[in-house]
């Protein structure tokens, strides 16, 4: 029933030589915020069926949230289920949290960019900002807010003024480019999507979305006309879903699931899991713009290793070059916001 991603954190160990296997107890305390929304109902659905999670604080300014967290809280597994509501209710919710996501803010309509969406979620990750300072300072933390290639740079310079910054912790979701990238390269190749890994590097809107699929494993090649079709296709994907939804909002049920799957990695890290690898959008110099997604090693205590882009094709270079510029733009405004 689990994928591998959503699988939940199994240990195996070996005894006199017989394999064993049995689920980790850890307490893992995790909190969605934005829990009632488009993308928090689904995410909190998937992450109440790991076993790995004894907490699950969820929060959202609708009046209903309780009612999602009573809903939730039905399904037999051994997560607690907790609903907060209301700005009053945030840093309960936050309170010693492991893992924090953020799916919270507004979604786009057709004709929007990510960035059309900043006047109002900037706000939104600085308030959750300000309280997680104050109250889960340690959490790993997730963000799927958009515009993300500014969001993140909001909440670490938010995070930085309470001089509780620690970059290793904070992460832009990514994870969805790379789910769509599976997906469409197994489509394209005939392969089980579910076996297809790509690494996808820059940041998460557009012509920053840079796909690495020289690195595609199992190893795919494309004729050049359609290796430009497939990258064009994964950097404006959410496009096709805010189409499709033709005024509804945008990708909700992928994005859970990808956020699932980021916060599944988190947790296997801090249970002591080695080799947990997924790219993120971080805190990162590895060209230049201060916030770059690229493969992380992720450990305890977040970020062990920044295993940067690898070998690129020439292709691959150009992407990189054409994502620069927007990128440190939507970094500055972002920073620039929080001054
Ligand atoms: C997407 C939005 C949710 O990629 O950022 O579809």
């Amino acid at each position: 029933m689990y994928s591998r991603a959503l699988r939940p954190c199994l240990i195996t160990f070996q005894v006199h030589g017989r394999h064993f296997s049995s689920t980790k107890q850890n307490n893992r305390r995790v909190t969605v915020i934005g829990a009632a929304g488009g993308i928090g109902q689904p995410l909190s659905l998937l992450l109440k069926q790991s076993d790995a999670i004894t907490n699950l604080n969820l929060y959202d300014i609708v009046k209903h949230t309780p009612g999602v967290a009573c809903d939730i809280s039905h399904m037999n597994f051994p997560a607690k289920v907790t609903g907060f509501t209301g700005p009053d209710q945030l840093k309960d919710a936050l309170r010693d949290a492991e893992v924090v996501i953020i799916p919270a803010g507004v979604p786009r309509k057709p004709g929007m960019t990510r960035d059309d969406l900043f006047n109002t979620n900037a706000s939104v990750v600085r308030d959750v900002a300000l309280a997680a300072a104050e109250v889960c300072p340690k959490a790993l933390v997730g963000i799927i807010t958009n515009p993300v290639n500014s969001c993140v740079p909001i909440y670490c310079e938010v995070m930085k003024k309470a001089g509780k910054l620690d970059p290793n912790r904070i992460f832009g979701i990514s994870t969805l480019d790379l789910v769509r990238a599976s997906a469409f390269i197994g489509q394209a190749k005939g392969l089980n999507p579910k076996t297809v890994n790509c690494p996808v590097v820059g940041g998460h809107s557009g012509v920053t979305i840079v796909p690495l699929i020289s690195q595609c494993q199992p190893a795919v090649s494309f004729p050049q006309p359609e290796l430009e079709k497939l990258t064009k296709r994964i950097q404006e994907a959410g496009t096709e879903v805010v189409q499709a939804k033709a005024g509804a909002g945008s990708a909700t049920l992928s994005m859970a699931f990808a956020g699932a799957r980021f916060a599944f990695a988190l947790i296997r890290a801090l249970n002591g899991e080695s080799n947990v690898i997924e790219c993120a959008y971080v805190m990162s110099d590895v060209q230049g713009t201060k916030y770059f997604a690229s493969p992380l090693l992720i450990g305890r205590n977040g970020i062990e290793k920044n295993l940067g882009l690898g070998k690129l094709s020439d292709y691959e270079q150009q992407l990189v070059k054409a994502a620069i510029p927007e990128l440190k733009a939507n970094v500055a405004t972002g920073e620039k916001f929080v001054k």
